[in-house]
């Protein structure tokens, strides 16, 4: 009856992976088994199945992910490699086990071209090769399992590796100025508040599966997001760079112009989701308070 929880964490050294890392011991009974990238690549299906047949998994998250959505359409095979025969890969190696997959998939399945948040079944039709790939592992999970948690989310961010916030936030404090596209509609999420409701999902053991939304509440365009960064610098008395919004910042990946997602879903389960202010301006506090120190 009270047997350990066990949790194999994939992708582990990524922003999501070390966020739950920092978070494991707020779940008590369970342990965790984080592997990185070196330890374990997904896309090398003998060492996958040999790390599940050695334990007894009773679920995966699975941070790993080609995530470098620019890169992705110049090298589309590596990021089908890690998103499509990675995930299909973590399929075969736990059919037949009890595990349940927590995996984690994207705002970018979406074309962008609704002028409401999206719902989780609205049609997915992706425009770069990233959120191509993200959404085939999607379908595969579904095609092939029962027991799984497809969980998108949008702009994740964290005080780990590298995201949109700590570029624009140590540019600023480096003086630098910095234009940014106003075009694109979104939620920047926290990883902490991913972590949170994944760990929820395990502490409460959910059975209600299935693809579900998870990002913070509210809405903002990048532009807009980095001027709250900028404003939360100047209240703590810091100089700062400028933010010019631009309709336009040349990229090689096509961007969708809305990914608002729609998570009533998720909120019907755990209604305690922050809005995107409050979540950033703690990372953003974290952050400055280290960079003073
Ligand atoms: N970042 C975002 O804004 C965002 C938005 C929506 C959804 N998501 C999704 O959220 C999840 C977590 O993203 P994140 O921001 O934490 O990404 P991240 O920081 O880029 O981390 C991804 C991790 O996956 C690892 N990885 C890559 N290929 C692998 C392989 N073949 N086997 C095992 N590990 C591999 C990477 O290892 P290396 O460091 O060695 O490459 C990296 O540590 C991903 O599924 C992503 O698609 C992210």
């Amino acid at each position: 009856m009270n047997e350990k929880v066990s949790v194999l964490v994939t992708g582990a050294n990524g922003q999501l992976g070390l966020t739950l890392k920092s978070k494991q011991k707020e779940l008590k009974n369970t342990d965790f088994h984080f592997y990185d990238s070196k330890e374990l690549d997904i896309t090398k299906k003998g060492r996958l199945t040999q790390i599940v047949r050695e334990s007894n998994f009773d679920y995966c998250i699975n941070c790993a992910a080609y995530t470098n959505v620019e890169e992705a359409e110049k090298f589309p095979e590596q990021a089908y490699a890690v998103n499509v025969k990675g995930v299909e890969n973590l399929i075969e190696a736990f059919i037949g086990t009890e595990t349940i997959l927590i995996h984690i998939s994207t705002d970018y399945v979406f074309d962008g071209q609704k002028g409401t948040p999206y719902l989780e079944n609205d049609l997915a039709s992706p425009i770069n090769i990233y959120g191509k790939s993200k959404l085939k592992g999607e379908l595969v999970i579904q095609e092939h399992l029962e027991r799984f948690f497809i969980i998108r989310t949008s702009w994740l961010y964290s005080k780990f590796g590298n995201n949109f916030l700590k570029t624009v936030l140590f540019n600023l404090i480096n003086g630098k100025s910095m234009k940014i596209s106003s075009m694109e509609k979104g939620a920047p999420t926290s990883c902490n508040s991913l972590s949170e409701f994944i760990l929820f999902l395990i502490n409460k053991k959910i059975n209600e599966f299935g693809l579900y939304q998870f990002t913070a509440r509210g809405q903002t365009n990048w532009c807009e997001y980095a001027k709250y960064i900028r404003e939360i610098i100047m209240k703590a008395s810091i100089s700062s760079g400028d933010i010019n919004c631009i309709e336009h910042f040349k990229t090689i990946a096509k961007r969708p112009k809305n990914s608002v997602l729609d998570i009533s879903k998720a909120r019907n389960l755990y209604p305690k989701i922050n809005y995107w202010e409050e979540d950033v301006e703690s990372v953003v506090q974290v952050l400055i308070q280290n960079h003073l120190k």
